[in-house]
């Protein structure tokens, strides 16, 4: 099968079958596609919908969020997690605004200089804002990819990346770029997102069922291939929920780099000892232990352990931080596990 006849079924499928509803879709304006690439890249489609929507509205344009306060834009992320994410979408927003005139630029090359975009992502926007022939590879598609093709080099190697790069490349459609491009980047990742599951793929509903090595071997399952899988780490955090009788809570800005750096959040400690440590001498309630529970990031889990203490005395000072109202807490970028806790009834 000629690699054309692949691009085509692709784009032909994405037309017939594809998702077209989506809210960052039927639209080449890159901020609204850069913004959805970025929010997709660790948070799933149903949880992005609703966030990128409210996003737009607070910022619609890239001059508004590049002007706005790095505060304001973690507050509308809360919630999403990966907060380098948002860190790194304003400082793209401003860069782009002083370095490129206010508009993105149209090639994958250069996007990719910016922070937060790396190649697929800058790939993505170049093929489905402006047609450029460039290929992506997010979890997704490479597990399309590497079954289609039976590719099973170990992807822990950079070199057999750059392999599965440069087959991906010389799949892409050739014909009617500005059209068939959007469409064919589009309608890998919803058959990575649909048909081409990590567990039991549909392949009897696959454009290119007939064509794949995977699915000849029935052994779709086995693809992709990695050895080295990442290394995670686990860390215990004990959280300090302190309370005023007005029902003020001390939230504190998290210091960079560090664990939900700019978020606010209540006091940390690395052990139930320090933590108690810092209650000496000061008019408090006994601690209440609440239910630990597990946030679970990138490279570690975090096992969360938080403590309920009622302040009576006003100014605790053993952390940088303040007395905050309730009113204010919808406001500020809180880690979801702290949101979670302060909206317990
Ligand atoms: N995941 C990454 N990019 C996507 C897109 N444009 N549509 C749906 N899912 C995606």
């Amino acid at each position: 099968m000629r690699s054309q006849s692949i691009a085509a079924r692709v784009v032909r499928w994405q037309q017939a079958c594809g998702r077209h509803d989506l809210p960052w879709q039927n639209t080449r304006d890159p901020y609204r596609v850069w913004l959805s690439e970025i929010m997709l890249q660790q948070t799933q489609v149903v949880t992005v919908r609703d966030y990128f929507l409210r996003f737009l509205q607070r910022f619609p344009d890239l001059a508004t969020l590049a002007a706005a306060p790095l505060d304001d834009v973690l507050a509308s992320w809360s919630g999403l997690g990966y907060y380098s994410r948002a860190r790194n979408l304003h400082r793209c927003a401003v860069q782009v605004m002083a370095v490129h005139g206010g508009a993105f630029p149209a090639t994958a090359a250069v996007l990719q200089t910016l922070p937060g975009i790396g190649r697929s992502t800058a790939a993505a926007i170049a093929a489905l804002c402006f047609g450029e022939r460039v290929a992506i590879l997010d979890g997704n598609v490479r597990r399309v990819l590497t079954r289609l093709l039976g590719f099973d080099a170990d992807l822990s190697l950079a070199a057999h990346q750059r392999a599965l790069w440069e087959q991906a490349t010389l799949l892409l459609p050739t014909r009617d770029l500005h059209n068939s491009m959007p469409r064919y980047t589009q309608g890998l990742m919803d058959l990575g997102a649909s048909v081409c599951s990590t567990r039991k793929p549909a392949c009897a509903d696959c454009p290119l069922a007939d064509v794949c090595v995977a699915s000849a071997q029935g052994q779709a399952e086995r693809y992709p291939v990695r050895t080295r899988k990442l290394k995670r780490s686990a860390q215990s955090l004990w959280l300090l929920w302190a309370q005023r009788p007005d029902g003020a809570v001390w939230l504190g800005k998290r210091p960079q780099p560090g664990v939900w750096a700019g978020l606010y959040c209540f006091a940390l400690f690395e052990s139930r000892d320090a933590l108690d440590a810092a209650l000496v001498g000061h008019g408090h309630s006994a601690p209440h232990d609440l239910p630990p529970s597990v946030h679970v990031l990138t490279h570690k889990d975090l096992h969360l352990h938080p403590v309920q203490v009622r302040f009576a005395q006003s100014e605790p000072g053993w952390e940088r931080g303040a007395w905050i109202a309730a009113a204010d807490w919808p406001g500020l970028g809180l880690p979801a596990p702290v949101r979670k806790l302060l909206s317990r009834p």
